[in-house]
């Protein structure tokens, strides 16, 4: 058989008599978590099919042995601008890579997860699909890319997968499935029942803005209380957020393509009023290109036709205006159902923890940029932080759930020095890190970097920081206010200014974390990285790179970005 193969029994089967069947290999690349889930479920399928398997995290996945596989699906999500999830950097940068060997005789499938409100939908899992396929691969069926709701599709997908191997795996059922996986990751999947699908109806204690009065930025600090609930998360996790449309943008809408809300329509097999559909089930804040396809064909609209002529044209309008401006420039009269069918299903919004249990107990705290801001004459405002800052009051029920996150977890050892870059609501986690730190007498070295547009009004949490620091918890707090000065100051400005003891606790052994904007801070910050990395440690700018890829691979750089 092939190498990596796995001797099963003897098929019966059409007369087959093959000793041997060739090992699928599923690989998923995760950030958050999703494309594991969806890899999970596929083996799960694959193995009722009876067909052997091996589920692998591409992070502990070696490039070369690619070579030597027959039959491989790979789950990938993207991130920010077209990004990896860490754990499939280094299999992404293989296949498309000098190095990568010819795979004539593999056979593969890729589907990508994604959020088609950015630019760069799908991006990784469409890489891979090139690159495998220009060193030689053959697509077992075409690639599918899935946005924000992505589980029905993905299941369906999956049993195609299954029907494209029944050729190459015409054997009896195989017994034996070997999962490879992290023993953390099967320990979070058990700490709690409620879920995305089955969320805690959690209740809102405390929202108080952590931003001063003349600040440009109102940013929250909330309080949610899980009493009952036996929910339990580690710093690091995230919190998932269910969260209603505001009554009165629904309203508009409603009114702007003539449709009287006590309409009954069909969202996902479920028949309700439109305006509470439009409330609970439909994406209205963001907006996605498949709004405007469709929202388009339905009002035949001949501006909307134009602007849709020019890609790049397209995705300013888009990334400037939610779902109701796009139809405030474009009202027409539409169907109620219609108008359901061309929304895509609300989706929860993920919040980084900032508390730890070990301090707060059965509460859950988060640090929320209240998105509300003017334009085109009308005020808009994000849909979950709408929700939790503006709309629900204190007291009030907001449905959650916990995403565990093992790709950004404090060391294990509490001796282990951590240096931690979380400028804006970025440094939520850090807060977790601290409370967790604090709790557990850790000996480890603390190191915060922190920046926001102005001392006098962004300095969030600053009384803890200090407490921190002066209990020596914290053992240094470095700060870039941006603006304070004509110059604009930044983490990375900072953390090149102190570079040569970043490096010297780089070599003790310290882990570094990211959170915050992934767009361009994190991206400056990796930047600043290798150059102190270069420059301290004597080093190229190749081994420099080689230097973070190896502390990535150790996990021993950790990024929450979004
Ligand atoms: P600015 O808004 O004054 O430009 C949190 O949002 C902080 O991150 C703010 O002080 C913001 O500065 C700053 N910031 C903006 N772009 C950044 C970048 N590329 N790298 C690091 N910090 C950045």
């Amino acid at each position: 058989g092939q190498a990596g193969g796995m001797p099963v029994a003897a098929s019966s089967q059409g007369g087959n008599d093959t000793a041997s069947t060739p090992t699928l290999t599923i690989l998923y690349g995760s950030q958050t978590g999703n494309a594991k889930g969806v890899a999970q479920q596929f083996q799960a399928q694959v193995e009722a099919a009876g067909y052997t398997s091996k589920l692998v995290n591409m992070a502990d996945y070696k490039p070369r042995q690619l070579k030597s596989e027959s039959h491989i699906v790979i789950f990938v999500s993207t991130h920010g601008e077209g990004d990896a999830p860490d754990d499939a950097i280094e299999l992404h940068e293989f296949v498309s890579g000098k190095k990568a060997p010819k795979l004539g005789t593999l056979k593969y499938a890729v589907l990508g997860l994604g959020d088609s409100s950015y630019e760069f939908f799908c991006q990784t899992g469409k890489d891979f699909d090139s690159r495998l396929s220009a060193l030689g691969a053959s697509a077992l069926l075409p690639r599918e890319d899935c946005d924000v709701d992505y589980e029905e599709q993905a299941k369906s997908w999956g049993a195609k997968v299954i029907d494209a191997l029944k050729g190459d795996f015409n054997v009896a059922p195989a017994s034996q499935t070997v999962a490879v996986q992290t023993g953390s990751a099967a320990q979070a999947v058990a700490s709690h029942t409620y879920s995305k699908k089955a969320p805690f109806a959690a209740t809102l204690i405390e929202s108080q803005k952590i931003t001063g009065r003349d600040s440009v930025k109102d940013i929250r600090h909330i309080e949610i209380s899980l009493e009952d609930a036996g929910i339990t998360y580690q710093p690091g996790d995230a919190l998932g957020v269910w969260f209603k449309n505001n009554t009165a943008l629904v309203a508009e809408l409603l009114s702007l393509v003539e449709v009287n809300g006590d309409e009954s329509v069909t969202v996902a097999g479920e028949t309700m009023a439109v305006a509470d559909a439009l409330a609970t089930k439909l994406e209205l804040t963001l907006s996605y290109p498949n709004f405007i396809k469709a929202y388009q064909e339905a009002t035949a609209s001949s501006s909307l036709a134009e602007l849709m002529e020019d890609k790049a044209t397209l995705r300013t309008y888009m990334a400037e205006r939610q779902i109701i401006d796009i139809v405030r420039d474009h009202p027409s009269k539409i169907a109620a159902q219609t108008l359901v069918d061309a929304l895509r299903p609300l989706t929860p919004r993920l919040y980084s923890i900032a508390s730890s249990q070990a301090e707060v107990e059965d509460e859950v705290h988060l640090t929320i940029a209240h998105v509300d801001y003017e334009a085109f004459g009308h005020r808009h405002q994000g849909g979950a932080s709408g929700y939790l800052c503006d709309h629900l009051e204190e007291g009030g029920e907001v449905e959650v759930f916990v995403e565990s996150n093992d790709n950004f977890r404090l060391p294990e050892n509490p001796d282990v020095p951590i240096i931690m870059v979380g400028p804006g609501t970025g440094v939520a986690p850090f807060r977790a890190f601290m409370q967790e730190r604090d709790a557990q007498g850790a000996s480890g070295k603390n190191w915060l970097f922190f920046g926001n547009p102005h001392f006098t009004q962004d300095f969030l949490y600053q009384v803890e920081w200090q407490a921190y620091y002066k209990t020596r918890l914290l053992t240094d707090i470095t700060l870039a206010f941006s603006r304070d000065q004509a110059e604009k100051v930044y983490v990375q400005h900072k953390l090149i200014e102190h570079g040569k003891a970043v490096y010297d606790w780089l070599e003790e052994g310290a882990h570094f974390y990211v959170c915050g904007d992934a767009m361009h801070m994190a991206k400056d910050v990796e930047a600043a990285l290798i150059a102190i990395i270069q420059k301290h440690g004597a080093k190229s700018e190749a081994e420099a790179k080689a230097y973070v890829v190896a502390l990535r691979k150790a996990k021993r750089y950790q990024k929450d970005v979004y």
